[in-house]
This record gives C-alpha cells, sequence and structure tokens, in this order.
C-alpha cells in the first residue's frame, strides 16, 4: 500500500489545486434568504416553488416546493457529434401550493415542457428553469413534468477546479455529478436532499455502450443505434446519477449474496483494471460485514479512459473510475455506497461523513489485509507539523465550496473516527458504524445525528472529542 498522501492525491486531483474560498455564493445566499420565497413571486406570492434547497454551498441547487418521487430520462447520444437530445419525465409531488417551480437545468436547449401532459410556459434564467403550470398545482398533489431539451453538454467548473457533470471523452463522455453537474445533462431538482428512483433507455451508436445505475434491463439495436436501459429502484440523489459512454468491454455476473454486477472497462484501461475488479465480490462483502447489508440490488465499475478528469466518484451502485483504479480506491468508492449513496447528505457541509467514512474504509481494509493498521495511519498523519495542509480547516467545517474535496475533510475525517474507536473501543464502534448504516439507510444524515448516535451506541460521552475534531481549527492535541 502507498502512503495515504500519495493514495488520496491519486484519486484525488484536485487536492492539488484548491482555489480560494469564493464570497460568491455565500453573497447569493445571503440574497436568498433576504428575498425569502415570496420575493421572487409576482401576483402570485407564497406560492412559487423556491429557487434553491436552502444549501449555503451551493444556493442555487435542488429546488423547494415539491419532491421528485421518480426520473425517467430518455437520452440519445451521438459521440462524434457531441449532441445530445432528450426527455426527462419526472414523478413529482407538490409540498406546498404551487403556481410555479424550478428545476436545475444549466445550457442545453428546452424546446418544450409539459404538467399533467398540458403544455406549459417556462423561462430559462440561468441554471433555473422556470415552470408554470397552465393552472395551479396543490399541496399534496402528484404530478408528472415532461421536458424536451437538447444540445451540446459540457462540464461545469466547480469552485475547486474540477470538471465535473457531462464531461466528453474521445469515445463518448464520462458522467459524474457531484457536487453540481447533474443539471448539466438533465432537469433535476439536483440537491441530495432530495432522493428519486431512476429509470434510464440510453441510445449510443451501434458498437458504443452507455452504462447507467442500477439493474442492467437489456438492449436493443436498430438502424445502427444500440438503446441500453437501466433501472435505479432505491432512492439516488441526483448527483450519483451517470450515463457514461463508450467503447467499454462488459462483464456481467451475480455475486454470492445475489448483488447483480455489471461491469464496463475501457479496453485501454482492461489490463490494469481486471486484477483489481476481481476482487470487487469480496470487497463488497468485506464492506457488508463491517457496514451490514449492502444497499443495492446492483453493484459494478465503469473503467474509463478520462485521463483529463482527475478524480473516481461513487456512482450509485456502480462507481466511475476516469483510470484503472487502485484496489484503495476501489475499496474507498464502494464504501461509499453505505456512507453517502444509501445514506445522504442534507447539507454539503457535512461532506465528511462521505469521505471521513470512505477514508476511513481504505484504512481499515489495509489493516485487515495485512498492510498498515489504522493506527498506524493515523499516526504518520498526526506526525505532520501544525503548518502542514491538513490542518488547513477543520473537517466539519470546510469554510466553503472549493474547499469539499481537501485533504482535512479525507484524512483529517477518517482521523476522527479513529479517535472515536479508540475512545469507544471496537465492539461499540463498529456497532456505532452498522447502526448508522442501518438508521439512515436510503435516507439521510446530519453530523449532529452521528454525534448523538455514537453517544446512544456507546454510552460514553465522546460529543466533545467529536466536536474538537470536527470542529476546532487547527492541529488537535490528543485526549
Ligand atoms: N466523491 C469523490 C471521491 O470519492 C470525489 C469527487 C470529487 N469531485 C469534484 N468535483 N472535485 O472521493
Ligand atoms: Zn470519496
Amino acid at each position: 500500500m502507498t502512503p495515504p498522501r500519495k493514495r488520496t492525491a491519486g484519486r484525488i486531483a484536485v487536492l492539488r489545486r484548491e482555489a480560494v474560498v469564493t464570497t460568491v455564493p455565500v453573497a447569493v445566499a445571503a440574497l436568498l434568504a433576504a428575498a425569502g420565497p415570496a420575493a421572487a413571486g409576482t401576483a402570485a406570492a407564497g406560492t412559487a416553488g423556491a429557487a434553491g434547497a436552502g444549501d449555503p454551498y451551493f444556493p442555487l441547487e435542488g429546488n423547494g416546493g415539491y419532491h421528485v418521487a421518480h426520473y425517467d430520462l430518455s437520452l440519445r447520444y451521438d459521440p462524434h457529434t457531441r449532441h445530445l437530445d432528450g426527455r426527462a419525465t419526472l414523478t413529482a409531488r407538490a409540498t406546498q401550493r404551487l403556481t410555479r417551480f424550478d428545476l436545475d437545468l444549466k445550457g442545453l436547449k428546452v424546446t418544450g415542457v409539459t404538467v399533467d401532459h398540458v403544455k406549459a410556459a417556462y423561462r430559462r434564467d440561468g441554471q433555473e428553469l422556470v415552470i408554470t403550470p397552465r393552472t395551479a398545482l396543490r399541496k399534496g398533489r402528484t404530478f408528472r413534468v415532461a421536458v424536451d431539451y437538447g444540445g451540446t453538454p459540457g462540464p461545469v467548473t466547480d469552485p475547486d477546479g474540477s470538471p465535473d457533470g457531462w464531461i466528453p471523452t474521445d469515445d463518448g463522455a464520462f458522467v459524474a455529478g457531484e457536487p453540481q453537474g447533474a443539471m448539466t445533462w438533465f432537469p433535476a431538482n439536483g440537491h441530495p436532499e432530495d432522493k428519486s428512483s431512476y429509470d434510464f433507455s440510453l441510445t449510443v451508436p451501434e458498437g458504443h455502450t452507455a452504462v447507467a445505475n442500477g439493474v442492467y434491463r437489456g438492449r436493443h439495436t436498430a438502424h445502427g443505434r444500440t438503446t441500453f436501459r437501466w433501472r435505479q429502484s432505491e432512492p439516488m440523489a441526483a448527483y450519483l446519477a451517470t450515463a457514461t459512454i463508450g467503447t467499454f468491454d462488459v462483464e456481467r455476473y451475480t455475486t454470492r449474496d445475489g448483488i447483480e454486477v455489471y461491469n464496463a472497462v475501457d479496453p485501454r484501461a482492461a489490463a490494469a483494471a481486471a486484477p483489481v475488479l476481481k476482487k470487487l465480490p469480496s470487497v463488497l462483502a468485506w464492506e457488508s460485514r463491517l457496514f451490514g447489508p449492502y444497499p443495492f440490488r446492483a453493484a459494478g465499475s465503469i473503467v474509463d479512459h478520462a485521463p483529463d478528469v482527475g478524480y473516481a466518484l461513487e456512482t450509485q451502485t456502480r462507481p466511475v473510475y476516469d483510470r484503472a483504479p487502485a484496489l484503495s480506491t476501489l475499496v474507498h468508492e464502494n464504501a461509499h455506497q453505505w456512507f453517502g449513496d444509501s445514506v445522504s447528505l442534507t447539507r454539503w457541509k457535512d461532506i465528511w461523513l462521505n469521505e471521513g467514512f470512505a477514508t476511513y474504509a481504505e484504512w481499515l481494509y489495509s489493516e485487515q489485509h495485512g498492510g498498515a493498521s489504522a493506527q498506524q495511519t493515523f499516526d504518520a498523519l498526526y506526525a505532520r507539523p501544525a503548518s502542514d495542509g491538513l490542518w488547513a480547516y477543520p473537517p466539519g467545517d470546510p469554510g466553503g465550496p472549493a474547499h469539499l474535496f481537501g485533504t482535512p475533510v479525507y484524512a483529517r475525517g477518517a482521523m476522527t473516527l479513529h479517535e472515536l474507536r479508540r475512545a469507544v473501543g471496537d465492539r461499540a464502534f463498529f456497532r456505532i458504524l452498522r447502526a448508522w448504516a442501518a438508521g439512515h439507510r436510503h435516507g439521510h444524515g446530519t453530523t449532529a445525528q452521528f454525534t448523538a448516535l455514537a453517544e446512544r451506541v456507546s454510552g460514553r460521552n465522546v460529543a466533545g472529542l467529536l466536536h474538537t475534531w470536527l470542529y476546532e481549527p487547527g492541529k488537535p492535541r490528543r485526549a
């Protein structure tokens, strides 16, 4: 195993080029808060859905006033022209009376919107697609929105400088939406607070493969085009959706636990990926012993050749890798299936609940497979001087969206869990991890809830320790 720093840097190239915190999102958040939901309204003040979910890191991500139960995404993509044509049909429920509501969609051209099969008025406002149905939707009502759209999708650049969303490659597209890229390829209620089931129908030129989340439902070729169908039946945050396209070698099998595995591998990465992918069933079985039952019916990997992306993403059921992954990366992305995917964030600020846990899974894997112990990994990190970037900010409060995927979130986040483990002992610690995964399965969790659970399960007062490691600036002193 390589030392922790290299492992992490290899997975997330952005660590090396963290940008300065931008103050713009905070300013927008303040504006939105001051304006309130009614201010954006016209005659129908108070019945317009909010333009964002209220997350200060990404104020316009997500939308208020409704919940999406299901997305049906029917897409056609031509890797040569890079043109995308899509129809998104959303089944949603109004959580308030709605005279109008927003979806997130950046770029692309909308050619028509219907609400319950009736043409609706719409306009674009930055990343907001503002829809006004012919008649108001009463609170509690289930409704169906269909959006026809198309164009040449491309990525957004995140505050940390990395590309995110629909990222064209030389033979297709690498599609990864954390934290804000979903809106680059489908109209969404794009904050992780809103989770939904998905159906995908992806049409690509014959010879290409289009891989999404969940269970593979078959393919069909006609007139030189192949349509791939996928179903993600468990709830999923929009950022975890993928529709990665390329020329892939495909492997399918079912594990002993009945999990349907689908691996798609770019032939250029095949030789390097094979020995790592071979371990997927044993990694999932090992993680299931530690964290509780695997949360989904399907699993797998998408190994693309996308050297400029610089990271892998835990796309639900089927992580997407920009190159042949290291074993530690496979362990990391699959640990996210429990921590991050099944148990989702309610606010991006809590990102350590994803990255700290997935990183600690790497440490545990090493410890139990003949590598460095978690204590050794901890000690090597703790030895870094107070001036090191590891201590630049506390993981529970990264200070802005530019720092979401920085070393303190990953490494000090994992150190936090290690200190918790030392304080409560292995038995209680692993009970806490399993209770967290089980209690919030297919739902959401906050740092405050995790702290309360850790105290409840262990019967110990660990709130102070967690507070020190998660929120206090500078290098924490050890108890
Ligand atoms: N969650 C990914 C991981 O497993 C990292 C995603 C980084 N994304 C980004 N836009 N910088 O570590
Ligand atoms: Zn991660």
